[in-house]
């Protein structure tokens, strides 16, 4: 990454440190920055991911800890798309990068469920540092969408799992689309056709938006 970019970062996270950051400033500072470098621009903005070996309280077929890329996640935003009044989750955290990012673009109250006691301490130190109260970790496993996840209406899942444990989180969702709409972005994960689950038509790569249909 170049020195400008470097300085840009810096300047971003200071800003965000001392509570003067608005979405606004934040996806022009991003935009300027090429979008190969993005990734790295956004490492320096949030502090590194503090990757530690995942660990025995994943379950077998879950998939480890791999950080959406800035690129995908910024389709999300765009094409869901995600704003300020959203409640965004992600189910399947991690050490809440997608989550911090979302919320500094859009202004979005951003929610995680992890699984791995260690990505949730990482997550909930990196919001403390950086002073994000609208950003919270839940530890626990999201093949069942409880408690606060619950008042979410973007839901993101970055392949966290599939199969029978998907299935699980479709339910729950189709339940919680009964109450009001609901938009599900999957990324790199093809989700079972539901008749309540609407595939947007247009492809954003590995990028899948649905909406539910059927909302009282
Ligand atoms: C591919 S990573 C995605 C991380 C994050 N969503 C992102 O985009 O940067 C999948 C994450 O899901 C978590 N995970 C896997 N199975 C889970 C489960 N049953 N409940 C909660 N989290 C789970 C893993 O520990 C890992 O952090």
């Amino acid at each position: 990454m170049e020195a400008r970019d470097r300085a840009s970062a810096e300047r971003t996270r200071s800003l965000i440190e001392r509570g003067l950051h608005a979405p606004a400033t934040f996806r022009a500072s991003l935009l300027e920055v090429p979008a190969l470098d993005r990734d790295t621009w956004l490492d320096v903005v949030l502090g590194p991911d503090e990757l530690c070996d995942d660990g025995h309280a994943l379950p077998r077929g879950c998939v480890p800890y791999l950080p959406c890329a800035v690129d995908a996640l910024l389709r999300v935003v765009d094409q869901a798309p995600v704003a300020a009044t959203d409640v965004f989750v992600d189910l399947g955290s991690g050490t809440g990068r997608a989550l911090s990012f979302v919320h500094l673009l859009t202004g979005a109250t951003a929610i995680g469920v992890e699984i791995q006691p260690e990505l949730v301490r990482a997550a909930r130190a990196r919001v403390a540092r950086l002073r994000l109260p609208r950003v919270t970790t839940l530890e626990g496993d999201a093949t069942s969408v409880t408690g606060a996840a619950r008042a979410g209406n973007v839901f993101f899942l970055y392949c966290p799992f599939s199969g029978e444990r998907l299935a699980r989180v479709l339910c729950d969702l189709e339940r919680l689309a009964r109450e009001r709409p609901l938009r599900v972005c999957a990324v790199d994960l093809p989700l079972p056709q539901l008749s309540w689950l609407v595939m947007e038509p247009k492809g954003w790569g590995d990028l899948c938006i649905f909406r539910s249909s059927g909302a009282a």
